[in-house]
């Protein structure tokens, strides 16, 4: 079949095809696919990078052959895609070529990428592997520092340095963790720029340009020595998992000589003092969204896309908690926006409560799913993953401060009590909290929603009285 097509090139013709940009997969995939159906063999194609001008047009690309008519499809299966797709991303120059000549082998032997002895596919998987390292490293050790804009904002701004172009393609996982912030990531390859709806991109940018020091550094450094546990300490492990390169622009990386050097001391007080780790509260609540996605203090942590903050006034007399972020929540980042969120909101709303004024959180603040197919099917969080989760809950207590807080369902009532209580004994009349917070316990929404007729008339009667309770309190507390 090569063969055949191979006709198609004239004799001895070489071919430049300047990249417009240094990570455009589709750009290269199109130029490709239309050398490989003219039959140009990988010697008659050379790839270059862009001039840094941002001009397609710039010099140096030569027009390209056009595929003769009922020419065959190419094929590439896809694991070459996926791998193409990151390996791409690379700062080799090669790379391109590495790409041309695998899709070129692939077109006469199918089964070529599962060939682990053949020098191309290992290559190509060589650059996989070191870009999805880069990758990772940039999800785990990006930081961000707080500026104020001019306008009086919060704004978070991080330095990166990535060994390859894997900005843009990251992009999205920033977005989805860091939803509800504004920030930046400046990096000597291309800036992100999020402000909470719109992602624009900006040219590269210097160390200079970033912001050093401020109260978010302060928090990560007592967060990090705080929680540093020495009795877990393996140095080997961790420089393996967090190399000296991006130790300069971490600020608990500092900590760390240090740390390690006092070790053996903490380690022996702890032991003395019977506590396994001991950790520094967040002082805001945007501090706390910093914080709370690096929380791997539980399983559920690594489920999801990320872990969701509470939203509302951190001077909010009522404070709405339910159990953890659902399907919906976990993409938007935010609590309560799906169907159960669509119950409350309303039932608040007859209630006469006003949900802007309040602050919803949950008890667990990652997700917890099965996947099925495609569908991620909620599973219930544990006694465990609440007593776990109940730190971060807590710290919003201490923050927002709340006069009286409304549990939804078993969980978020755990959450507060520490113990399972029965719904039946408990809603209806208030709890004093040990700092006086009222607390009042009523159903889930999400338990009336898998109700169906006069089953669920009659709970949504019993939640209607619950939250005019309520709203009855606030009004006589504000007065
Ligand atoms: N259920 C909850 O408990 N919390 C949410 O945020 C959404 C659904």
């Amino acid at each position: 079949m090569m063969e055949a097509v191979l006709k198609a090139m004239p004799d001895g013709q070489h071919y430049t095809v300047r990249m417009p940009a240094a990570d455009d997969f589709a750009f290269w995939r199109e130029q490709a696919r239309a050398l490989i159906q003219c039959g140009v063999p990988p010697e008659g194609v050379s790839w270059s990078e862009p001039d840094g001008t941002g001009d397609l047009f710039a010099s140096g690309g030569d027009a390209l052959p056009q595929p003769p008519d009922g020419a065959r499809a190419v094929r590439a299966n896809k694991r070459f895609v996926s791998l193409a797709r990151n390996a791409i991303l690379h700062s080799e120059p090669e790379r391109f070529a590495q790409l041309y000549l695998l899709l070129w082998k692939l077109q006469s032997n199918p089964r070529i990428v599962e060939d682990k002895t053949d020098p191309v596919v290992r290559r190509v998987e060589e650059l996989d592997k070191s870009v999805r390292r880069d990758s990772h490293k940039m999800h785990a050790f990006v930081r961000f520092r707080l500026i104020e804009t001019e306008d009086g904002a919060e704004h978070y701004v991080a330095w990166f340095e990535p060994d390859h172009h894997i900005v843009r393609a990251n992009a999205g996982f920033f977005k989805r963790r860091f939803a509800n912030m504004r920030w930046s990531i400046l990096t000597p390859r291309g800036c992100l720029h999020w402000d909470g709806k719109i992602m624009r991109e900006g040219p590269p940018a210097e160390r200079s340009d970033a912001p050093d020091g401020d109260p978010v550094e302060q928090l990560w450094k007592s967060y990090y020595a705080s929680t540093f546990n020495p009795a877990r300490l393996k140095v080997g492990a961790m420089l393996s998992e967090m190399p000296k390169k991006y130790w300069k622009n971490m600020p608990e990386a500092a900590l760390i000589p240090e740390l390690i050097a006092g070790a053996q001391a903490r380690e022996a007080q702890m032991v003395a003092a019977g506590e396994r780790e001991v950790r520094v509260r967040p002082q805001t609540l945007s501090a706390m969204a910093q914080v709370l996605n690096n929380c791997r203090d539980c399983p559920i942590a690594e489920c999801g896309t990320r872990a969701v903050m509470g939203e509302g006034s951190s001077r909010a007399p009522l404070m709405i908690i339910g159990e953890q972020p659902g399907d919906q929540e976990d993409l938007a980042g935010r609590p309560f926006v799906g169907p159960a969120g669509q119950l409350l909101d309303s039932a608040l709303e007859r209630a006469g409560i006003d949900r802007a004024s309040a602050y919803v959180t949950n008890a667990v603040k990652h997700f917890k799913f099965v996947q099925k197919g495609k569908r991620r099917l909620h599973q219930t969080s544990t006694a465990k993953e609440i007593d776990t989760c109940r730190w971060w809950l807590e710290s919003e207590r201490a923050i927002v401060k709340p006069r009286i807080i409304l549990a939804l369902g078993a969980s978020a009532a755990r959450a507060l009590l520490g113990k399972t209580v029965s719904l039946a004994s408990a809603r209806g009349k208030p709890i004093l909290l040990d700092d006086e917070t009222e607390l009042w316990i009523t159903a889930h929404p999400s338990y009336l929603l898998r109700l169906d007729g006069s089953a669920r008339e009659e709970q949504a009667a019993l939640f209607a009285a619950d939250l005019t309770l309520v709203r009855t309190r606030l009004t006589q507390l504000a007065a």
